[in-house]
Order: C-alpha cells, then structure tokens, then sequence
C-alpha cells in the first residue's frame, strides 16, 4: 500500500485551524523615540516611517499605537546635552522621565511603558559605560545603570530594559529598585545583544554612536551562540524576569537554541537595520513589503520568541486584525 501524508492544502480555512504559531498583537512592543524640546513630531530620516516625539507630543504617538492595537511601548531617550558621565539618563526632569509622566497622566495603566536603560545616548562619547583610562569601566557604570531604572521607575515605568550589557546589571538593578521601593518593577535584560551592524539606523537617529572604538569589548561576538545562553543564563540567575535577544533574523537559531533552556519569557528585537533594508527594498519596488513584515515577524515567533519588538508594531496590529497572519 502506498503511504501519503496529507499536505494542509486543501481549504483555507483547514491551514488556518492547523496553524502551528499563533500571534497576537498583545505580544507586539513599539519601540519610540522621544528628544528634548516643545511640540516635537519629526521623522527619522534613517528610519523611514518613524518618528521623534516631545516629551509634551508622545503621548499623542501612544494614543495611535493604542487605536492601531499596540499596548506596549518602549522608551529611548534622545538628550539635548551629553556627558562624560551620562547625567541625562538619570536625572529627574531626563527627556524619557518627562515622556514617561506625560503618557501614564494621559493613558494610565492601558499604556505598558518599559525603558530602554542605557547610557551610550546620553554619554558625550557614546559608549554604553563609563570611560575610565580610556576604557568602558564596567563596575563604576553599575551604580548609575540602577540609579536610571529607579529613576525611570519613579517617574512611571512598568519594566526597566538594560542594554548596556554591563557585567552585573541585572543584579544591580534588581537590589536598587527593591531598596527603593519598586520590587515590583520587573527587568527585561537584553542578554544576548551582538556587537551587530544592524543597528546603524538607530544609532543616527538617537546620535549614539561611539565616539572611538566600537562596542565589541561588551556585545557579543556573532561567531558565538554558547555565549549567548552562558550569558541569559547568568541574568535569569541575577533576578532577570525576561530576556530580550537582537537582532531578530540574524539570531533565530539563538532564540530557537534559547526556547528549551529558558523559563521566562523571551524577547526578539528586530532592530533598526532590519527594517531600514526591508523599508528601502520596498522603496524600490523589489519586494513586497507587507507580505515580507508578515513573513519575518512569524518567523520570529516560530523560532520560540514570546515578545517581538518591532518598528512595525501598529501594522503588524493591523495585519493581525485583518486576519492576514493569525
Ligand atoms: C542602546 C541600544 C541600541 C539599540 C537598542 N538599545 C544601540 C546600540 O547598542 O548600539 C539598537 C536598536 C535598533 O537598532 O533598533 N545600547
């Protein structure tokens, strides 16, 4: 007798009940950008479609992302002033701490506000640590990365998400919020972050690139993959409650390597670069750019992620909503 295996293809609506991924724009995080100054709605020009908010118009950019059915946001500041030490990103009246009063004051609890902790946009030498004998001191920028996530915390942030990947962030995060009355802010670390090309759209729209050097001394080398779980699993074991990895699609087979190991929920960013090439290849009428943004962001899923970061959060929302993916 000759054996077949039956391929899904016989009705739609058969492939759709036997879908293996499903996806929900609960599980979508926008990324915005918000910078110093007073009725601020400027695009990004590396970043085709994205925008730089006021701390006194973001909310205004909440208030869309939640129409389009995004709920959670996460916050990059952009300061008027840098300096050696970063004091920007912990000050009180900081770019993001005056954006995070604005959107909890207009949106309350129905806008998940999480922060980007980091100080490489707010540093005049746009590195993520403090320099000290012409090197990133790891232990003296600790101090500070947890004087920022209190601070954001104070200000209204749900979730605090260090991307300096400084050795001990996490667990000096985790000790500075629950001294200060905030143990029930959670960290999202981004663990397994790649010394990555990909962010070079970010880094002209935020102005963080570093000054010298570059950031191989701290992220990650992409020939490596056991480093990236030695390095989840040392942040879950420092007080971590999620994991965030980026890039997105040059890391699928960390996040599909990740998947069995981890308990908490994963994170995949898909960063800046991967929607610049995605946006310019549309632009040039070379590929189709919603049935590409659907294809990858599933793909994202599929390999084992919980949460996708994505600049296409709101049309991944829609895309959802219209039942093109599901
Ligand atoms: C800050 C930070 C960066 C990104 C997220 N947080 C830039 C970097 O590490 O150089 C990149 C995000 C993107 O490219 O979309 N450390």
């Amino acid at each position: 007798m000759e054996i077949r295996t039956r391929r899904l293809r016989s009705s739609d609506l058969l492939r759709r009940m036997s879908r293996e991924t499903r996806v929900s724009a609960d599980a979508l995080v926008y990324p915005m950008f918000v910078r110093e100054g007073k009725g601020v709605i400027e695009p990004l020009p590396s970043m085709e479609g994205q925008t730089r908010y006021s701390p006194d118009t973001i909310a205004a950019g909440v208030g869309a992302a939640l129409e389009a059915g995004v709920n959670s946001f996460l916050l990059f500041g952009i300061p008027e002033h840098k300096d050696e030490a970063g004091l920007g990103a912990y000050s009180d009246d900081g770019v993001v701490q005056q954006a995070l009063r604005s959107i909890k004051q207009q949106f309350g609890k129905s806008a998940y506000l999480i922060t980007d902790v980091c100080l490489c946009e707010y540093t005049s030498h746009g590195h993520c640590g403090l320099i000290v004998d012409e090197d990133v001191d790891n232990d003296s920028t600790l101090p500070l990365l947890a004087k920022t996530a209190v601070s954001h915390a104070e200000a209204g942030a749900d979730m605090v998400a260090p991307s300096g990947m400084m050795d001990g962030t996490v667990a000096a995060m985790r000790a500075g919020l629950d001294t200060s009355g905030w143990a029930n802010v959670p960290i999202m670390s981004y663990s397994a972050k790649y010394a990555s090309a990909f962010y070079g759209p970010f880094r002209d729209a935020a102005g963080s690139a570093p000054q010298f050097g570059d950031r191989k001394s701290y992220q990650m080398d992409y020939h490596n993959s056991r480093e990236a779980l030695k390095r989840i699993s040392i942040d879950i074991m420092e007080g971590a409650d999620s994991i965030i990895i980026k890039p997105a699609l040059s890391c699928l087979d960390i996040i599909s390597l990740a998947r069995p190991e981890v308990d908490i929920p994963i994170a995949a960013y898909a960063v800046s670069g991967e929607y610049a090439m995605v946006k310019a290849a549309a632009a040039a009428d070379l590929i189709n750019e919603h049935a590409i943004m659907c294809e990858s962001a599933i793909a994202v899923f599929r390999a084992g992620a919980d949460i996708l970061i994505t600049y296409y959060a709101q049309e991944l929302a829609r895309a959802i909503k219209h039942g093109d993916i599901g």
